[in-house]
């Protein structure tokens, strides 16, 4: 396991993650305890001011000890503050800081336009990563999501892991096992189908044949082997029908159809923010006060986290079920959990917070209709999550699922049992996070403030019983809150997208299946989808829902879809399931408009990135930049700049190493958002403008 760990995060055993430091490192410091204290305060309460310098020329962080220059205002590795009198001796000086950011914040109309509330509403995206190499620049391996994947599973009590696929090169089909009936997945990290073997197109179910690279693709279906990429001429694409103009499209009545009445709406919930947060503290805590988790149970986490020194993780332990991230105390992968409010049936997707898993929090708040931003109250543990240099995950999360098309936030300002409940923290935080959201497109009214702690069940889902919070809140509580958001809208007047989040295949029900949302339109047993980019036909043999089987679903809702009449190897993470009449789009050349984020280094032509699109990552190259857009008016102000810094907006030309299925943002926000990332760290977000090189699939 180690030696996984190691090829797959290798900085999991040699910096951040090294053994002694994986409590404290990166996080809140006063709250990662080896010993369980009350409400999970740490007993060595040190201070980041105290640390002695090892170096005249470097600081050392207290907390992780990595050694930092003396230019760094917080350490560039956990992001723990060096010494915050450095920037606020009082509230009214933060206040002065917050509007001096503000000033430069990049609020522009580049931004707005970017993040603006769509008149069709379309829904979160999703990503994933889909391409054969998915190290990023830190050299992890990046984990890859298969949420919902086991909607397909037999139990009720689903956790949905983020498969980490080790593969050290490009390799067969690569995906698919089946134990006793239990499905498993692992991840096809290719978006190229190159790895297929054989479709049997007349519905027959298609067994996944490894085959390599190297390999001449076994030949089993002498109809369709042209469909194999492994040495296919460009012409032997399989032949989809010129596709439909989009104005054709009708949606059928049924998609129209208002949905069962006794059923509730489904809201897929985003808790994220940054390391140690409490988030996963606080979906356990929420769970449990619904009466979701039994009280035994609940015992056993208590009971298994104070024998492993970490009493105060036994909430985060419903949620962090593996034992790397119980042994490490953070959330690697993205747990899901259901509870119902009156309103709502809650898909709970709890992300990571720290930053070497930003790809996987992607993959999981992607598929957010609304989001809970968890934010620190503690002092010294808010002001890491800002980043004052540029690499808290509050800040990056929050620019994420506003991008992601997610309009609706719930603030929670956690950990208020720290701050004595105090109300001048908390108008603190809502002050300066307040600002930067805006900056990033929230509306003001689109977003809920909400004192809590989670630890203390407080303000959770029942009023605030503390009095030094009653004292000054009688707002919502966060049940209330979350039932109070507006229900996601559902786009089914477009032709169906069902992004593949992940890929199932099922030996005892011979058939495969898919897992992803609904982007657009509607999907219905019996009926024929097409399957991009591959281009096979497939029947939609059956459809789950949150567990239950069903004939339907509708944009916005999450599914998993057995397919018959494909090849497994053809589906592959980051592929769209489509309309037979409606292909989405396949290109590998874009023409985006972005806008770059707190970067300390420029972006210069010829930077090679990832991009993210929906469940699609894959290497690319900035070709071109083509113009430089004026911050006020989104006018072109400078053709071909020579490079991009932080804050400006950019019209660029981008190649990418394979093609993906692509809408231009006009016309499917969901599948026409683009973020870039480099070194570990998102260095912009856009959204697609133009598709430069369509393929012809
Ligand atoms: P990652 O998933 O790794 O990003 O962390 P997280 O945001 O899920 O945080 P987690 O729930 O693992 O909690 C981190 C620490 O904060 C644990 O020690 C919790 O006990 C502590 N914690 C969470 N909520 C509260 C709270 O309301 N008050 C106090 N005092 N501690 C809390
Ligand atoms: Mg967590």
């Amino acid at each position: 396991m180690v030696g996984i760990l190691f090829l797959l995060f290798p900085r999991a055993l040699h910096g951040w993650y090294e053994p002694r430091l994986e409590d404290t490192c990166g996080r809140s410091g006063n709250h990662r305890d080896s010993s369980a204290t009350g409400l999970g305060i740490r007993d060595d309460n040190r201070s980041e001011l105290e640390k002695p310098f090892t170096d005249p020329g470097m600081w050392q962080c207290s907390i992780c000890t990595h050694e930092n220059d003396t230019s760094n205002l917080s350490c560039e590795l956990c992001g723990v503050l060096r010494d915050l009198s450095l920037y606020f001796n009082n509230i009214s000086e933060a206040e002065a800081g917050a509007k001096r950011r503000n000033k430069y914040s990049g609020v522009s109309v580049l931004a707005r336009s970017l993040f603006a509330s769509s008149s069709t509403k379309s829904k979160a995206i999703i990503f994933s990563d889909g391409s054969q190499d998915n190290r990023n620049a830190t050299g992890n391996k990046q984990a890859t999501m298969d949420a919902l994947h086991k909607t397909y599973m037999p139990s009720k009590k689903r956790h949905i892991n983020i498969v980490v696929q080790i593969k050290d090169s490009v390799d067969a089909t690569g995906k698919k096992m089946m134990d006793s009936g239990i499905l498993q997945t692992e991840k096809d990290t290719s978006m190229d189908p190159c790895t297929s073997a054989e479709v049997d197109k007349l519905g027959g179910t298609s067994s996944s044949v490894p085959s390599s690279n190297q390999q001449v693709t076994p030949i089993l279906d002498h109809e369709l082997q042209h469909l194999s990429l492994e040495s296919k001429p460009k012409s032997s694409k399989p032949k989809i029908k010129k596709p439909a103009s989009i104005s054709e499209y009708k949606p059928e009545p049924w998609m129209l159809q208002s949905e069962d009445q006794e059923m509730r709406r489904q809201l897929n919930l985003a808790i994220v923010g940054h390391v140690d947060s409490g988030k996963s503290t606080l979906c356990g805590r929420l769970l449990h006060a619904l009466g979701l988790i039994s009280k035994k149970q609940m015992h056993k986490y208590e009971k298994e986290a104070k024998e492993k020194g970490k009493g105060s993780f036994a909430y985060a332990w419903a949620m962090d079920d593996s034992t790397d991230e119980r042994e490490r105390g953070i959330t690697m992968t993205v747990a899901v959990k259901y509870f119902d409010t009156e309103k709502y049936h809650v898909v709970l997707l709890d992300s990571p917070g720290h930053k070497d898993f930003v790809p996987n929090m992607i993959s999981g708040a992607t598929q957010a209709d609304a989001a809970i931003l968890v934010v620190d109250a503690s002092v010294g543990s808010f002001e890491a999550g800002m980043g004052v240099s540029g690499i808290g995950q509050t800040k990056e999360h929050s620019q994420l699922i506003r991008s992601f098309g997610v309009e609706n936030l719930i603030v929670a300002v956690n950990k208020m049992d720290m701050v004595e409940h105090s109300k001048d923290r908390f108008n603190f935080v809502k002050l300066q996070l307040g600002i930067f959201l805006r900056s990033c497109g929230f509306k003001d009214s689109s977003i809920t403030w909400v004192p809590l702690s989670a630890m203390a069940n407080e303000n959770l889902v029942t009023a605030a019983s503390d009095s030094r919070l009653l004292s000054w809140y009688n707002g919502n509580c966060l049940l209330e809150s979350i039932d109070s958001l507006p229900p996601p809208h559902r786009d089914v007047s477009r032709p169906l997208r069902l992004p593949i989040c992940d890929v199932i295949a099922s030996i005892t029900l011979g058939q495969v299946a898919v897992c992803g949302k609904v982007e657009a339109g509607g999907i219905r047993t019996g009926s024929k989808v097409l399957v991009m980019p591959s281009g096979d036909l497939a029947t939609v043999k059956t459809i789950e829902r949150d567990s239950s089987s069903c004939n339907l679903a509708r944009a916005g809702d999450n599914i998993a879809v057995g397919l018959q009449g494909v090849d497994p190897g053809h589906l592959v993470s980051g592929g769209v399931i489509c309309h037979p009449d409606f292909p989405v789009h396949v290109a590998s050349r874009l023409e985006l408009k972005i806008l770059v984020l707190e970067i300390t280094t420029p972006i210069l032509v010829g930077l090679q990135f990832e991009l993210h699109i929906h469940h699609a990552r894959v290497s690319a190259s900035l070709v071109k930049i083509l113009s430089l857009l004026d911050q006020k008016t989104g006018k072109a102000s400078k053709k071909m700049p020579r490079l991009l810094t932080a804050r400006q907006a950019a019209v660029v030309d981008v190649k990418l190493d394979k093609e993906v299925c692509v809408e231009e943002f006009s016309a499917l926000k969901a599948l026409g958002r683009a973020f870039l990332r480099s070194g570990g760290n998102t260095v912009a977000v856009g959204i697609v403008t133009r598709i430069l090189d369509e393929a012809k699939v």
